[in-house]
């Protein structure tokens, strides 16, 4: 193993490696326990602004997944099977798919097989967009050869009876160039835009533009919730607004954000006030 990619192995900690190996199905070892279990968060979607063509229209989001020596292939590959089983329209994969962006690819050369009705769309992360910078070509490519269309500074277009919805999203905020304004050009023919940026530290960014948000829902991880967070608030946070994305439901400039727990931990395999979760929206149009 050479230098730098020791030093990549090394950063999910000796502490983290050996935590991962002790018996997660103990309730006793409550923090661990939680962390290896997954809640499906089934929501109705309702919005004025939501095309009726696409009434009923199902969307899965699964994000920070987090693959490597705190999460095994075997629960991937259960991940990819429950995901599948909820038959939704468009799967929306959220970002940090490993620890860094060679784990990042080799979680996709694991071909997980998520499937969707229309797509598979996948967003990335601050940890799949970790050096060297050849690698977010890899990864998109291996997302490819496993079904899944990635989108980077870019937007995913459905059209029905005329009536159009995008899904889009930038590159990292964090560790990438996300490509703000062009994103917003790709978006301007839609009639309703689902932007999933993996952080919603972007979403303060968008209000910014002049032409205002090109987005009426956006869907983020990132947070995991805090992973551990006590009365609602992250010990650690990952954000520099901290608690301010935290978890759930937001509205801000006119448009909602949901922002995920995500399936996966980061640093150590404990989650405490943080499940982690898959989330599936039902759009419903509100007459
Ligand atoms: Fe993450």
């Amino acid at each position: 193993m050479n230098l730098e990619r020791k030093k990549k192995a090394q950063q999910v900690g000796l502490l983290g490696r050996f935590m991962a190996k002790l018996p997660s199905s103990c309730p006793l070892l409550y923090p661990l326990y939680l962390a290896a279990r997954l809640d499906t968060k089934e929501e109705t979607y309702a919005s004025s602004l939501w095309p009726r063509e696409f009434d009923g229209f199902k969307i899965a989001y699964v994000s920070d997944i987090h693959y490597g020596s705190l999460l095994g292939e075997k629960r991937v590959r259960e991940l990819a099977d429950r995901v599948n089983a909820l038959h939704a329209d468009i799967v929306l994969l959220g970002g940090d798919y490993g620890e860094h962006s060679d784990g990042a690819l080799e979680f996709f050369q694991l071909k997980p097989g998520f499937r969707a009705n229309i797509a598979v769309l996948g967003s990335f992360g601050n940890h799949d967009r970790t050096l060297p910078e050849e690698n977010v070509d890899r990864i998109a490519r291996a997302m490819r050869q496993d079904g899944v269309i990635p989108v980077l500074n870019d937007a995913y277009m459905l059209q029905r009876n005329g009536k159009k919805i995008a899904f889009a999203s930038t590159d990292d905020f964090y560790n990438g160039t996300p490509k703000l304004e062009k994103v917003a050009r790709l978006c301007e023919k839609a009639d309703f835009t689902i932007f999933f940026p993996h952080n919603p530290d972007i979403l303060p960014e968008t209000q910014k533009m002049p032409r205002g948000l090109f987005y009426q829902l956006a869907i983020c991880g990132h947070t995991h919730g805090g992973q551990v967070a006590v009365c609602g608030k992250a010990i650690k946070s990952s954000s520099m607004y901290r608690n301010r994305y935290l978890s759930g439901w937001f509205r801000e400039a006119g448009a909602d954000i949901l922002v995920s727990n995500g399936v996966g931990t980061s640093g150590l395999p404990v989650r405490l006030g943080a499940r982690a979760q898959i989330n599936v929206l039902t759009m419903k149009t509100k007459a």
